[in-house]
This record gives C-alpha cells, sequence and structure tokens, in this order.
C-alpha cells in the first residue's frame, strides 16, 4: 500500500529536483561526473523514478498532472544533459588540441649531425698539404712481417735500433707495425722511382700511456725517390709544409739517428715555450735502395715519419693524448 501524497507534496518535490539537477548539471566538470549524474536523476533507481513510484498515493485526478510534469522535467533534464555532454567533449577536444598544437610556421631545431674525429681531419690535412705537392696516397697494412717493418729498413735482428720501438708480437714471424715506414718498402717493391708518396696509419707500440704516449697512435709516412734530390729538397719540403700547418711556429732540425736515413734529424717546433717533437726525417739510406734493386747512384730521396697527436694537438692546444681517445662527446664537439 501507498502512502497518501498530496499533490503539493510531489509538485514541490520536482520542483527541488529540477532546480538542484538544472544547477548540479550546469556544474560538472566533466564527462564522468555528468553520467553520475545522469544515472542519479534519471536512472531506473534514479530520484524522477522515486518521485514517480510515489504517484499510488495520489488521488487519481491528480495523477496526469504529475505524470505529465515528470515527463516535461525527464525531457527537459535529457536536453540538458545531452547538451552538457556535447560541450564537455568540445572542450576536451578543444583542449587537447591545443596542447598537442604543431606551429608548421616554427624554424627546425636542427639534425645533429656527427663529424670527423680531430686526429682524422688532422691526417686529412697533412695529406692535403702534401697532395698539394704532387705527393699520392698509399696504405700498407697494419699487421706486418718483420722484413718490412725492421729487415727491409736496416734494421737487422739484433740490430740495437729494434730497442727504440717496443713490439707487439703475433707469432708466426708477425707483428703490429711499430711505424709506418715498411709503406715505403712496399711502395718501391712495386713501383719504379720516381715516387712521391704519403701513407697515413695506425702504429703500435707497447708503451705506457701518459699524457703524451699511447700504445696505438697515428702517423704519416713521407717518401719521395727522385734523381738530384739532397737534403735541401727534404729542408725545404717540411719548412713549406710545417709553416702552412702550424704558420710561423719556430722550427728546428736536430742531427739523430735512424737505421734507413742518412743523415737522419729531427724536427721540433716551439709550442708553449717548449721544444716538441714533431718528425723524424733524413735522406734514404743508400742500403736500403740497393736491398730493393734500385740504383743509389742515380736515384736518392728523402723520407719522414710525422707523429699525427702531436699535429693534433699543438694545432688544437690538446695537452693530454688521452682525450683524444676516450670518445668523450663533450671534448669532441669542440672540433
Ligand atoms: N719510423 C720512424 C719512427 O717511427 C720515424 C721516421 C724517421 C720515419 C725518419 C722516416 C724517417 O721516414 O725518415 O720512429
Amino acid at each position: 500500500m501507498s502512502e497518501t501524497v498530496s499533490l503539493k507534496q510531489l509538485t514541490d518535490e520536482l520542483d527541488q529536483l529540477e532546480t538542484k539537477a538544472v544547477k548540479d548539471i550546469s556544474e560538472a566538470l566533466d564527462e564522468q561526473a555528468l553520467e553520475h549524474l545522469r544515472i542519479s536523476l534519471l536512472g531506473k533507481k534514479g530520484r524522477l523514478s522515486r518521485i514517480l513510484g510515489s504517484m499510488g498515493g495520489l488521488k487519481s485526478s491528480d495523477r496526469p498532472v504529475i505524470g505529465q510534469r515528470a515527463n516535461v522535467l525527464k525531457n527537459q533534464l535529457q536536453d540538458l544533459l545531452t547538451n552538457k555532454l556535447k560541450r564537455l567533449k568540445n572542450k576536451a577536444l578543444d583542449e587537447l588540441l591545443s596542447k598537442e598544437k604543431i606551429d608548421v610556421t616554427m624554424p627546425p631545431s636542427g639534425i645533429p649531425f656527427g663529424h670527423r674525429h680531430p686526429l682524422i681531419s688532422t691526417t686529412d690535412q697533412i695529406i692535403d698539404l702534401f697532395c698539394g705537392l704532387g705527393y699520392e696516397v698509399k696504405e700498407g697494412p697494419e699487421i706486418e712481417n718483420d722484413f718490412y717493418n725492421f729487415e727491409a729498413l736496416n734494421i737487422p735482428p739484433d740490430h740495437p735500433a729494434r730497442d727504440m720501438q717496443d713490439t707487439f708480437y703475433l707469432g708466426d714471424n708477425l707483428l703490429l707495425r711499430t711505424h709506418t715506414s715498411p709503406v715505403q718498402i712496399r711502395c718501391l717493391e712495386k713501383n719504379p722511382p720516381p715516387v712521391r708518396i704519403v701513407a697515413p696509419g695506425r702504429v703500435f707500440r707497447r708503451d705506457a700511456v701518459d699524457a703524451t704516449h699511447s700504445p696505438v697512435f697515428h702517423q704519416v709516412e713521407v717518401l719521395a725517390i727522385d734523381e738530384g734530390l739532397d737534403f735541401s729538397h727534404l729542408r725545404g719540403t717540411v719548412m713549406a709544409f710545417l709553416k702552412s700547418f702550424f704558420g710561423d711556429l719556430p722550427v728546428r732540425f736536430r742531427a739523430s739517428y735512424f737505421p734507413f736515413t742518412e743523415p737522419s734529424a729531427e724536427v721540433d717546433v716551439q709550442w708553449r715555450g717548449r721544444w716538441l717533437e714533431v718528425m723524424g726525417c733524413g735522406m734514404v739510406d743508400p742500403a736500403v735502395l740497393e736491398e730493393l734493386g734500385i740504383d743509389s747512384e742515380r736515384w736518392t730521396g728523402f723520407a719522414a715519419g710525422l707523429g699525427v697527436e702531436r699535429f693534433c694537438m699543438v694545432r688544437h692546444g690538446i695537452d693530454d693524448i688521452r682525450k683524444l681517445y676516450t670518445s668523450d662527446l663533450r671534448f669532441l664537439e669542440q672540433f
């Protein structure tokens, strides 16, 4: 049995429901809140259903009045909910669009390109300068045998000069080349003079690592064989090259000794108040040429071995050779 209710009571309830629902719908912040509201207002167990459920307690003549009023309210609330949902959806879309906005007129941030390692660019600069003087680039193997690395360069097995270069031996007469000079021999074996070559490459020595030494480093070998070459050509070539590379740094030639050149010299440049050796050089020893079947009465020449790391360090003001091998991008990006 339904309790008795008056028309006024239900009308008031519907009025209150309307006022509160209109306010709540307009204040709903998002789709989820709106859906909760819809269920609590119009759902099967919602507030409108509850009011309609109590219509049984009305006088029968009052029922259509309330029924009609409830229907109008239901439609009104449905419209309000639909409109509000549309607005919330539009608002969410606008927010998304403004968050993901792309300004196609913005300048691009740029693609980070890598660039060449300072040792490679230094090698290239050295090679370029010699190529400008008519030299050709040649390369030789990093794994050498005793003949090319030592014997053909006038360094027999018991020669004390072998102590100058601590060698990584690989067994079976193989070793990691200790200098680029074996490329001289490989080149002369195949090409009769005149020759003018530069040979860049890695070389290996059993040196302990410190600020100026590394067990792997880089050299550029220079060789010129022709008729009538003498020490003045060597000196002129080296001076012209150093001036192009370093500008006006002071240079000095020091008498030295290498088994495959006679006379021999080392070349220093003055850097940060000290003399720094940057290459060994000399006139190719006639014995080296004769061993290769080249007439040393007719052909003479000069050779040099340049330490690429030294050139790179002086050029860029780098004080520690180890920085060149650590692959630290903060360092490398400066060049
Ligand atoms: N090969 C020598 C070294 O690594 C450097 C050198 C000296 C090369 C004199 C030469 C030269 O071509 O003529 O210590």
